[in-house]
């Protein structure tokens, strides 16, 4: 299989890089000769690489400036996907596209399945949704992956943040009333390999196995950097209220998503505590 990956300097992307199965190919032009919001350029790609699938790796994810400049966000998050979705369509290539949890409003009390209703609750959230639109809208058959709380080796996230902050104070306030599932780039990678290999479509979740709060996370990411050596001295990790820790966008309380019937096809991914300490021994390797 010969899979196309737009949005290749991310932390997906990368991970997807890293792990093509057997079998298959993956081309990741750099985002310089595969920016997505050049319609021009997408179409001429995807004609030039013929690939079997196109998956879609990129996104606006500055969830936060995206309430500022919504209109930034929907040129990457809906324009460009209707672009890549269209562009495979004429190239008769499958399309996968991996959306958000943010889509719902978490008022859920049990984890979202993925025909539940959306409701966003902010800018990012709206366009990730009016995203999945378009790559229904521009693509016959879209696989559309939802997936939450994501982090890797490289990249901006969560746990980079929380070795930065354990590494600079002696205490880290973190919010413990919103519940998702950390999930390892490696982990959705793996899963979109899959699913796209099997020639899956529809709309699914993808995270690792398990449920925390962003309190939780950071709990165990000092524990395990600790015993990695990755900290050398113990941090208070003090729970606090979302309405202390107030950000331009609102968060879902409850992003915990629905994996069953992905995981009918993938089998169980791995607790995200193993694949958090996965993660950590690889920044041990890169330090
Ligand atoms: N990160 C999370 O917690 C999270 C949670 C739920 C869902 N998701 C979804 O998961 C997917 C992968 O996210 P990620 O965590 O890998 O995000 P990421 O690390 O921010 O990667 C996104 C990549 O897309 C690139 N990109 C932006 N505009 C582009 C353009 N016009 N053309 C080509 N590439 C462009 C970005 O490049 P620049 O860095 O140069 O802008 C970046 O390398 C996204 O669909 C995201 O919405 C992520």
């Amino acid at each position: 299989m010969r899979a196309l990956i737009a949005g290749s300097g991310g932390q997906l992307g990368r991970a997807l890089q890293a792990h093509v199965p057997p079998g298959s190919e993956a081309i990741a032009p750099p985002e310089a000769d595969f920016d997505i919001a050049d319609a021009d350029a997408v179409r001429r790609v995807v004609a030039d690489v013929r690939p079997d699938v196109v998956i879609n790796a990129a996104a606006y994810t500055a969830v936060d400036k995206a309430e500022a400049d919504e209109a930034a966000a929907r040129r990457i998050n809906v324009d460009a996907v209707a672009a890549l979705a269209g562009a495979a369509r004429v190239a008769g290539a499958a399309f996968a596209h991996v959306s958000t949890d943010f889509i719902f409003d978490g008022t859920a009390h049990r984890p979202y399945p993925p025909d539940a209703a959306p409701n966003p609750l902010g800018a990012y959230g709206r366009t990730k949704l009016d995203g999945e639109v378009a790559a229904a809208e521009f693509h016959p058959a879209p696989l559309i992956v939802r997936t939450a709380w994501v982090y890797a080796a490289v990249g901006n996230n969560f746990v980079a943040t929380m070795l930065r902050l354990m590494r600079e104070r002696s205490e880290v306030r973190v919010v413990a009333d919103q519940f998702g599932t950390p999930t390892h780039a490696a982990t959705l990678a793996r899963t979109l390999w899959t699913l796209t290999g099997g020639g899956h479509t529809g709309t699914l979740h993808a995270t690792d196995a398990g449920t925390a709060t962003w309190y939780d996370f950071a709990v165990a990411i000092h524990a395990e950097a600790r015993d990695l050596g990755l900290l050398d001295r113990a941090v208070t990790v003090t729970p606090i209220r979302t309405e202390d820790y107030p950000t331009p966008t609102k968060r879902p309380a409850f992003g915990v998503l629905d994996k069953t019937a992905t995981w009918a096809i993938t089998g169980v991914p791995r607790h995200w505590r193993d694949e958090l300490r996965v993660c950590l021994g690889q920044i041990k390797e890169n330090a």
